[in-house]
């Protein structure tokens, strides 16, 4: 009986012991704490006391081995103290390298405080448990930690409008876990890996708004499961890719605001892409007459290039075209009729050198 007492109460004081937040994680909350600055809402207020793993607002704890496994602090939230507040939130100071002795962290989600600034620790990529590093929405600048591709777990990469320049590190391509990439709206420069394609568990890749130049690696077309690839308003040059069109779930593939030059693949107009923006390159050549009931396309926009010559007749045969732009470019010729065309209005193809017929004025 007694040694059943004497386990009950090991046991109890093991869990306590579990539950409790580390003396180290402790500490390193606080040291993150102090580097912030947060005005309004008062999100570290709970943030007292010596046991980290309950009730500190965005701080979360393994159970099973009592370590900081989760931050997770939101500027824009339906949180109660954001409803209390009757505002969104505003952060100042910077991400504290103190956040790399929480070393079970699993995921950082620090956004949408708008002016948190300070670079990414570099230190994060020694932290081998990390999953999600999410700090969309601040104003963080600096470089991606080179050796950000030691994280082998790595699943979601999100560092979207802020202003981060330098270079994509070519140690990113080796984070063969990453599912969501999201680069937008910072000011990245340099070429894209041509390793690129090793990112084969990528099914978003979001990098458009920033200044990368350089050609489209072909290794891209290599990654399955990508269905979402964004390289917009960058000063990408050089051809598409032809395999860009034979990838298996590449549903939105928007390459505008670049200097891509050479004609556009026929394969891109009878693949899975359903949202297909061209528009603002330097593409030439004739549109390829290869249109057919494989065409599905909410968005086509070939507008402001140089293509030429006449719309494909093959076009009426697509099953659907929601909105098409071809304005601003060099076509000649009578519109083709059909259905993909009934409900097109003249601004799809005004400013090429001598299109006619419905909706322009008859031939
Ligand atoms: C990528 O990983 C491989 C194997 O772990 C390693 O040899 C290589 O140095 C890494 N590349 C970069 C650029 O970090
Ligand atoms: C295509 O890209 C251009 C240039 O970035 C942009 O202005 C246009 O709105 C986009 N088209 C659609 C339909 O989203």
């Amino acid at each position: 009986m007694d040694a059943v007492l004497f386990i009950t109460v090991i046991l109890l004081t093991v869990s306590q012991a579990v539950k409790s937040c580390l003396p180290s994680d402790h500490a390193a909350l606080l040291a993150f704490k102090s580097a912030l600055h947060e005005p309004y809402l008062g999100v570290f207020n709970s943030w007292t006391g010596t046991d980290c793993c309950h009730n500190w607002y965005g701080v979360s704890c393994d159970p099973q081995i009592g370590c900081v496994a989760d931050i997770t602090l939101r500027g824009e939230s339906e949180d109660k103290i954001f409803q209390k507040a009757h505002r969104t939130g505003y952060m100042t100071g910077y991400i504290s390298p103190a956040i790399c002795k929480l070393t079970r962290l699993q995921s950082i989600t620090i956004t949408d405080w708008k002016g948190i600034s300070g670079e990414i620790p570099n230190c994060i990529s020694r932290l081998p448990f990390l999953r999600i590093i999410d700090l969309v929405g601040n104003k963080i600048s600096g470089v991606i930690p080179a050796n950000i591709g030691k994280l082998h777990r790595l699943t979601v990469f999100n560092v979207a409008d802020n202003v981060i320049s330098g270079r994509i590190p070519s140690s990113l391509t080796n984070l063969t876990s990453l599912m969501h990439l999201d680069l937008r709206n910072n000011r990245i420069s340099g070429p894209l890996p041509p390793s690129f394609g090793q990112l084969r568990m990528l099914s978003r890749a979001l990098l458009s708004r920033n200044q990368i130049s350089g050609p489209i690696p072909s290794s891209i077309s290599t990654i399955y499961r990508l269905a979402d690839l964004d390289l917009s308003l960058n000063q990408l040059s050089g051809p598409i890719p032809v395999s860009l069109g034979k990838m298996s779930v590449l549903g939105t593939l928007n390459l505008d605001g670049n200097k891509l030059s050479g004609s556009i693949p026929a394969s891109l107009l009878i693949s899975g892409i359903s949202n297909l923006n061209l528009s603002k390159n330097y593409l030439l050549g004739n549109l390829p007459d290869v249109f057919g009931p494989r065409s599905y396309f909410s968005v086509l926009d070939l507008s402001y290039n140089y293509l030429k010559g006449p719309i494909p007749k093959s076009i009426s045969s697509a099953s659907y075209i929601g909105h098409l732009d071809l304005s601003h470019n060099h076509l000649c010729g009578r519109i083709p009729a059909g259905s993909p065309f009934d409900h097109l209005e003249a601004s799809s193809f005004v400013n090429n050198d001598c299109l006619c017929g419905k909706p322009l004025k008859a031939c």
